[in-house]
C-alpha cells in the first residue's frame, strides 16, 4: 500500500489506470433464449444456499441430503448426507435418457486424419471397461490414481473409471518433468500409474513413458502402469507395466456405479505455484459437479441438443478437469478435444477445426489470444467461423485490446466474450458476465455469479468503495471449493485463509469500478510499488500492448535505489513492426500518456519471446532476475528454456 498520500497528479493518474469505455450488450436474441436471467441474482441473493439446491437439483442423487452446507470454518461440507455417482451423472444417465448416440467427443488428433467420434453409449461402455480394469487391478475406493496422459479420448475415460469407483485420480500434465511427477506421486501416495507411449506435438511424436519410467524408478509405492497405445513409438517395459489394450479391452462393458458420499474425494489436483512444493488441491464430489455442471450450463448458455463446445486447454489444468469433462459431460455436451498445438501443421489449425466441427461455443486462454493477434488477422479470416455464438476466456487478465481483437476477428463482432476468472482452488468460474445479460466490458470480468460473494477489500479487511482497488476475496463458502491441500490441513489454513480473518483470498489484486464492476489485476505479487505507489503489471502490461506496434508485453518490478521498484517491459513487436532506435522512446511516451508518467517504464526491452510455465503464464519471476541482473532461478517449468538465452541476450541493448 502506498506510504504516502498520493500527489494530486498521481490520484488523477490512477484513477485514468484502465479506463474503458467500450460496452457489449448481449445480443437481442440470444439474451431471449438465455439459460439465465437476471432474477438469477436476486432469487441467490434472497436465498444462496436455496439457488444452490436447485443447482444440485439439475444431478442425479441416489440419495438426497440432508444439510445443504455445513461451514465449520474454514471447512465445508455440502450436500452432506446425499450420495451420487459421478460418472453416473456424466455418462449413464444419458444414455438412459435415450441420448446414447449423442456425440460427447469429436476427438482431433495432432497429425491431420487422426480422429475420432465418442458416443456417450460409447462412452458408457468404455468408462464400464476401465473401471472394471482398475478394480482388476486392484485399485479401490480412495486408492489415488496419478494419470499422465496426452489430450486423447482414454484421459478422461481414465479420470471417469477413477470416479465411478471412488478411486481418486491426480492429472499430472503431460509436459511436466520427471521430478515434477515423482513429487506428485510421492505427495498423493498413488499405487497406480496410467500413461502412455507418447502424444504428438509439433508434428512429432512427444515420448512420456520415459518420463514415468525414470518417476515410478524411484516411487516403490507404485504398483502398476497401465500404457495406452498412442504413437506406437519404441518403450521400455518394466514388470509393472501393463498395456491398456491388454487390460481394458478384455473387460465386461457393464460396470455398477456404486453411489459415493457427496463429500468423498473426487481428484486431487496439483498447482504449481511459483515458490515452495507444489499444493495437492482436494476436491469432493457433490458440490464440485454441482457448480461445474450449473456454470458451464449458465456461462456459456449451452444448449446441449444444439451447441459444439470447444475448450483449448489441456486436460491437465484444472480447467479441463471442469470444463472438458465434468461440467460439459454432466450437461451431455458435445464437446470436441484437440490433441496438439494451435500452429501444427499450419497455423489456422484452430479455426480450421472451428470449422470442421461448426463449433458454437470456444473457451481458450488470454495468451493463445494475444499469439493469434500476433500471427495475423488474416490467417482466422481464411475460415468460416461463423458458426461460433460465444467466447471465453480464462487463465489470466484479458488486455482489453486482446479481447476487442478476439470479438472482432474470431466472433465477427455477434458473439459476446465471457472473460471467466476462477482458480484450480476454486473448482469452477466465480467471476464473470453472463452472456445473455452483462453489458460487458473488454478486460472485466464484471460481477461474482449468483450464489457466490466476492468483494474488493483494502489492507485491514475493509471493503473499498466504489473506484477502489485493493484484494479481491471471497466472503461465503461455495459448492466447488477446495476441501482442503492434501495432507495439509494447516497450509490450507495459512494459505487461503489468514490473510484476512473469515475471508478466503485467492492471492489476486482487484480492482471495483465506479459501476461496482470487478477488473482483475493478477496475482498480488505481480503488484509494483513505484515511488510509493501500487502499479499493477496487467495495467502497464495492457496500455503497451494498446500501441499498434506491440504483440505481447510483460512487466516486472525491479529495485531501484531511487523508486523503491522501477518498472522494466519486456515487449515482443507485432510481425509487420520494425524494431527501430526510438521504439522504446514511443513506448515509454505511449504508456505515460495512457496512464500516467507514474507508470511509465524505466527501461523496455525488445524480446524474441516471453518465458510461459506450459499453463500460458509469464514468468516473471524469471523477467526479475533478467531485470536485477542475477542468475536465473529454476527455468524446469518453462515451455522452453532457451528463450531466457534470447531474452539475456537482449539485455546490452537496454534503452
Ligand atoms: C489464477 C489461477 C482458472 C483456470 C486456469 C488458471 C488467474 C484466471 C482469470 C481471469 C484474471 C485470471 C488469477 C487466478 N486468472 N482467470 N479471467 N482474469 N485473472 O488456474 O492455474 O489455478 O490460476 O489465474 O490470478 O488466481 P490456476
Amino acid at each position: 500500500m502506498a506510504t504516502e498520500t498520493p500527489g494530486r497528479e498521481t490520484q488523477e493518474t490512477l484513477s485514468n489506470l484502465l479506463t474503458e469505455t467500450r460496452r457489449f450488450a448481449p445480443p437481442a436474441e440470444l439474451a431471449a433464449a438465455a439459460n439465465v436471467t437476471a432474477e438469477a441474482y436476486e432469487e441467490a441473493e434472497r436465498d444462496r444456499l436455496a439457488f444452490w439446491e436447485r443447482a444440485a437439483e439439475r444431478l442425479t442423487w441416489a440419495e438426497r441430503w440432508h444439510t445443504t452446507l455445513e461451514w465449520n470454518a474454514p471447512f465445508a461440507k455440502w450436500f452432506v448426507g446425499g450420495k451420487l455417482n459421478v460418472a453416473y451423472n456424466c455418462v449413464d444417465r444419458h444414455v438412459e435418457a435415450g441420448l446414447g448416440d449423442r456425440v460427447a467427443y469429436y476427438w482431433e488428433g495432432e497429425p491431420e486424419g487422426h480422429s475420432r467420434t465418442i458416443t456417450y453409449a460409447e462412452l458408457q461402455r468404455e468408462v464400464a471397461k476401465a473401471a472394471n480394469a482398475l478394480q482388476e487391478l486392484g485399485v479401490r475406493k480412495g486408492d489415488r490414481v496419478a494419470i499422465y496422459m496426452p489430450m486423447i479420448p482414454e484421459l478422461p475415460i481414465a479420470m471417469l473409471a477413477c470416479a465411478r469407483i471412488g478411486a481418486i485420480h491426480s492429472v499430472v500434465f503431460g509436459g511436466f518433468s520427471v521430478s515434477a511427477l515423482k513429487n506428485r506421486i510421492e505427495d498423493a501416495n498413488a499405487k497406480l500409474v496410467i500413461t502412455a507411449d507418447g502424444g504428438y506435438r509439433r508434428g512429432k511424436p512427444n515420448p512420456l513413458k520415459p518420463t514415468v519410467d525414470e518417476a515410478v524408478a524411484e516411487c516403490p509405492g507404485v504398483e502398476r502402469v497401465v500404457v495406452v497405445r498412442r504413437t506406437g513409438q519404441e518403450v521400455n517395459w518394466t514388470d509393472k507395466d501393463i498395456w491398456w489394450h491388454d487390460i481394458v479391452d478384455r473387460q465386461p462393458a457393464e460396470h455398477e456405479a456404486v453411489p459415493h458420499d457427496a463429500e468423498d474425494p473426487l481428484f486431487i489436483l496439483y498447482t504449481s505455484g511459483t515458490t515452495g512444493k507444489p499444493k495437492g488441491i482436494l476436491h469432493t464430489t457433490g458440490g464440485y459437479l454441482t457448480q461445474t455442471s450449473w456454470t458451464h450450463w449458465a456461462v456459456f448458455d449451452l444448449k446441449p441438443e444444439t451447441d459444439i463446445y470447444w475448450c483449448t486447454a489441456d486436460i491437465g489444468w484444472v480447467t479441463g478437469h471442469s470444463y472438458i469433462v465434468y461440467g460439459p459431460l454432466a450437461n451431455a455436451a458435445t464437446s470436441v478435444i484437440y490433441e496438439g498445438t494451435p500452429d501444427t501443421p499450419h497455423r489456422g489449425r484452430f479455426w480450421e477445426i472451428v470449422q470442421k466441427y461448426k463449433v458454437t461455443i470456444l473457451y481458450t486462454a488470454p495468451t493463445a489470444i494475444r499469439t493469434f493477434m500476433k500471427w495475423g488477422a488474416d490467417i482466422p479470416a481464411k475460415f468460416d467461423l461463423s458458426s461460433l455464438r460465444i467466447l471465453g476466456s480464462v487463465g489470466e487478465p484479458i488486455n482489453p485490446e486482446a479481447y476487442v481483437w478476439y470479438r472482432e476477428h474470431i466472433g465477427g463482432n455477434r458473439c459476446p466474450v465471457v472473460d471467466t476468472w476462477w482458480q484450480t482452488e476454486t473448482g469452477a468460474i466465480m467471476i464473470t458476465p453472463l452472456p445473455g445479460i452483462t453489458h460487458a466490458k473488454p478486460g472485466a470480468a464484471m460481477r461474482a455469479l449468483p450464489g457466490i460473494v466476492a468483494d474488493v477489500v483494502d489492507d485491514k479487511g475493509e471493503s473499498v468503495p466504489n473506484g477502489g482497488g485493493g484484494y479481491l476475496v471471497i466472503r461465503e463458502p461455495w459448492p466447488s471449493m477446495l476441501r482442503t491441500i492434501w495432507g495439509d490441513d494447516k497450509r490450507y489454513v495459512d494459505t487461503y485463509w489468514s490473510r484476512f480473518e473469515g475471508l478466503y483470498f485467492p492471492g489476486d489484486g482487484a480492482k471495483r469500478d465506479e459501476d461496482g464492476d470487478i477488473w482483475l489485476l493478477g496475482r498480488v505479487d505481480d503488484v509494483m510499488l513505484v515511488s510509493g505507489h501500487n502499479i499493477s503489471t496487467t495495467e502497464v502490461e495492457s496500455a503497451l500492448v494498446s500501441h499498434p506496434k506491440v504483440a505481447e508485453a510483460a512487466v516486472v518490478g525491479a529495485s531501484d535505489p531511487v523508486t523503491g521498484q522501477a518498472i522494466v517491459a519486456f515487449v515482443i513487436l507485432r510481425g509487420e513492426a520494425e524494431e527501430s532506435e526510438d521504439i522504446a522512446a514511443e513506448l515509454r511516451a505511449h504508456v505515460a500518456s495512457t496512464l500516467g508518467p507514474i507508470a511509465k517504464p524505466r527501461q523496455i526491452l525488445v524480446v524474441p519471446e516471453l518465458p510461459k510455465t506450459r499453463s500460458g503464464k509469464i514468468m516473471r519471476r524469471l523477467l526479475r532476475d533478467v531485470a536485477e541482473n542475477r542468475e536465473l532461478g529454476d527455468v524446469t517449468t518453462l515451455t522452453d528454456s532457451s528463450v531466457m538465452k534470447l531474452i539475456a541476450e537482449k539485455l546490452p541493448a537496454a534503452k
